[in-house]
């Protein structure tokens, strides 16, 4: 279902990428377009670094913050109207439900059905366990081309764990956050997934020394 303030049909064409700069433009979100446009440049580099589709990676990151255009305030509301469920951490903190309602925007006004593609989104800000490529992919994008000023404190450590395991560098990204108190709220999905990749990790090695 549409709610018919964030309709954003008359700014969608074939060239997803004039559209959502458009739509970013339209709205005066224009952090969040250089922040996707950055996105969309570096998961390409990463994609092909780690056998994925670039083009469909591509897709995922122009879309993954678009649903920056419904105000903050109004999310619980747009979660509850187009029945989206929250966990109890997304109503006290709208800003990390922002990854749901992006998906359903993909979905519902770009036609987007791809749900390797919908699930990138919907778990780009804490991923999740049993990630699939493009989760992590999205994921780790998302947090070196960040849309805060300046360079993240993490940048150079998982840039250079990114040369050689796209696993290890999520992993020493997530545990960086986890361990500095840096999380603004820790989503369950978060820690399952360091859990999951921690795991994973280990397997990875013990099948290696074995
Ligand atoms: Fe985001
Ligand atoms: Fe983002």
């Amino acid at each position: 279902m549409k709610i018919k303030e964030y309709d954003l049909s008359e700014y969608i064409n074939e060239d997803l990428e004039v559209s959502v700069d458009a739509i970013l433009n339209e709205y005066g979100l224009l952090i969040c377009k250089d922040h996707t446009k950055r996105v969309a440049d570096y998961i390409q580099v990463l994609a092909r670094k780690f056998g994925y589709d670039p083009e469909k990676a591509k897709i995922a990151a122009l879309l993954h913050d678009i649903s920056g255009v419904i105000p903050n305030i109004k999310r619980v509301e747009y979660c509850k109207v187009n029945h989206i469920d929250l966990i109890k951490e997304e109503v006290e903190l709208p800003l990390i439900a922002h990854q749901k309602t992006s998906s359903h925007m993909a979905k519902i006004q770009f036609d987007i059905h791809d749900q390797e593609i919908l699930s990138a989104i919907a778990c780009h800000t804490t991923l999740k366990k049993d990630a699939s490529k493009l989760d992590k992919l999205l994921f780790i994008a998302d947090k070196i081309e960040w849309d805060q000023s300046g360079l993240p404190s993490y940048k150079k450590m998982v840039e250079d764990l990114l040369e050689d395991s796209l696993e290890e560098a999520i992993y020493a990204y997530m545990k960086y956050n986890l361990e500095g108190g840096l999380l603004k709220v820790v989503h369950p999905d978060y820690l399952e997934a360091v859990t999951w990749l921690e795991a994973e990790l280990k397997n990875k090695t013990t099948r290696r020394v074995k």
